[in-house]
């Protein structure tokens, strides 16, 4: 661990939660130096949707790199993204009818981002742009002006700035629409609220504790947008490909989205990959307007194609994902129901789910309890207190079942000791979990 604590940045995240050496991935494990097994409800934060090291994505990118393809063209057309175009354009974008043009970013979720917001401001000429409470977008300046969170806009050391921050479904409680409160400030000339170029928003807002908008309420922000002649910025990053149930998450609401953002599992094989897809209308960009060394990577063109060959040629997948999503809704129901006292809530759907403990403290307990069992598993929300189960979707059902049993052994442990455990003990290092023997179901 020396030369960690030596010479790595100290912003370093994840690390500190999981302080181990970590050298070999399957599937839904991960092993450390010492040949300690993980089964890893994290996944890279949703990066790992097929696991790690698929079989199909790494057969076909050893292939590709025995071959001597192309590894790095800037944005010159190679083979490896013809096939990745075609391929997502026959079986992603025309089975849902929906019409995009493709923009490849730099290769991180920021960049995808700041491309749309760029997009959408110099398209419409105006500057603001509507984002919502919780909302997270990255941290690079323009991704940051349109996110929530203190801790990460605190770093940027400027003022953040036009972007109008607005409430997401249910932040006002069930019975306030916040739609209709949106529509009446962009409809008064005198709310003080400029005319904004979009609105961006997370139909499941990942980092911000998994709060999810009604299908409804994305309708209805999509015709306020039109309304208003601003553009609707989705950012699937985090949401998308297969996670909640569909390929992309907002398909139940039957919207087109103007600018749909996309990257973690698009590679399928967590490489760096990020994309925009821009209506045709609003693709005005001159050439080499925006650009980027790192625009398209051929290696993820290779394994991005692999991923949709096997997994989205046709229903059965996203089918999976639907039924695991039941499983772990009514998993999550019971262990909330048995131990949450009445403060715990679920939340998500398909494969994005999470136990909302309503205290940063005690999830960060449970999450450390189910460690220190095996299972890594992290937490999102303003103060940390929800529980993120972001297991790969390709996850066999007794792995997805014994995960949960460990999530449900650190709750129980937690929820029924929590006020005995000393501050700053190393208590957990002792702790023998009860498995849970009461015969949890398999996944049906
Ligand atoms: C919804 C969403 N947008 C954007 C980002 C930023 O992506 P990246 O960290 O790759 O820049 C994330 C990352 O968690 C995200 O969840």
């Amino acid at each position: 661990m020396k030369i960690f604590e030596e010479i790595e940045s100290e912003v370093q995240s994840y690390a500190r939660n999981f302080p181990r050496i970590f050298d070999r991935a399957k599937d839904e494990f991960i092993y450390d130096t010492e040949g300690n097994e993980y089964l890893d409800f994290l996944a890279g934060a949703g990066s790992l949707n097929y696991g790690h090291n698929n079989d199909i994505m790494k057969k076909r990118l050893l292939e590709y790199i025995e071959h001597d393809g192309i590894s790095h063209s800037l944005d010159l057309h190679t083979e490896a993204k013809r096939e990745f175009l075609e391929t997502f354009h026959e079986k992603i974008l025309k089975p849902r009818g929906l019409d995009y043009m493709v923009m490849f970013t730099g290769p991180t979720g920021t960049n995808a981002v700041e491309a749309a917001l760029k997009a959408a401001r110099n398209y419409t000429g105006r500057s603001n742009v509507v984002s919502f409470t919780n909302g997270f977008h990255g941290v690079t300046m323009g991704s940051l002006a349109v996110t929530g969170n203190s801790h990460h806009r605190g770093a940027a050391g400027v003022s953040l700035s036009n972007a109008t921050r607005m409430p997401y479904d249910g932040y006002m409680g069930d019975d306030v629409d916040t739609i209709e409160y949106l529509d009446k400030v962009l409809s008064d000339s005198s709310s003080g609220i400029d005319k904004p170029a979009a609105a961006i928003v997370e139909t499941i807002q990942g980092e911000g504790g998994i709060n999810m908008c009604s299908m409804e309420w994305l309708q209805n922000l999509h015709v306020v947008c039109k309304k208003h002649e601003m553009l609707l910025i989705v950012d699937d990053i985090q949401a998308g490909n297969g996670r909640s149930g569909t390929f992309f998450s907002f398909e139940p609401s039957g919207i087109e989205p103007d600018i749909v953002t996309l990257s973690k599992s698009i590679s399928g094989y967590g490489l760096p990959f990020a994309l925009a897809l821009i209506r045709p209308d609003f693709d005005q960009w001159k050439p080499g307007e925006h650009n980027g060394t790192f625009r398209g990577n051929n290696m993820a063109f290779v394994t991005a194609k692999a991923a949709i060959d096997a997994y989205w040629s046709d229903d059965h997948f996203e089918k999976e994902v639907r039924r695991k999503g039941s499983y772990i809704e009514q998993r999550l129901n019971a262990i909330v129901d048995e131990y949450g006292e009445g403060n715990f809530t679920t939340r998500g759907r398909g494969m994005f789910q999470g136990i909302n403990c309503v205290n940063g403290d005690i999830a960060g307990q449970i999450t450390h309890a189910a460690y220190k069992q095996g299972l890594i598993i992290e937490t999102s929300g303003a103060d940390d207190q929800v529980i993120k189960l972001l297991c790969p979707l390709t996850i066999k059902d007794e792995n997805l079942t014994k995960g949960i049993d460990i999530v449900e052994a650190a709750v129980k442990l937690i929820c029924k000791r929590v006020d005995e455990i000393p501050e700053e003990s190393d208590y957990f290092d002792d702790v023998i979990l009860e498995k849970n023997s009461e015969n949890p179901e398999e996944p049906t």
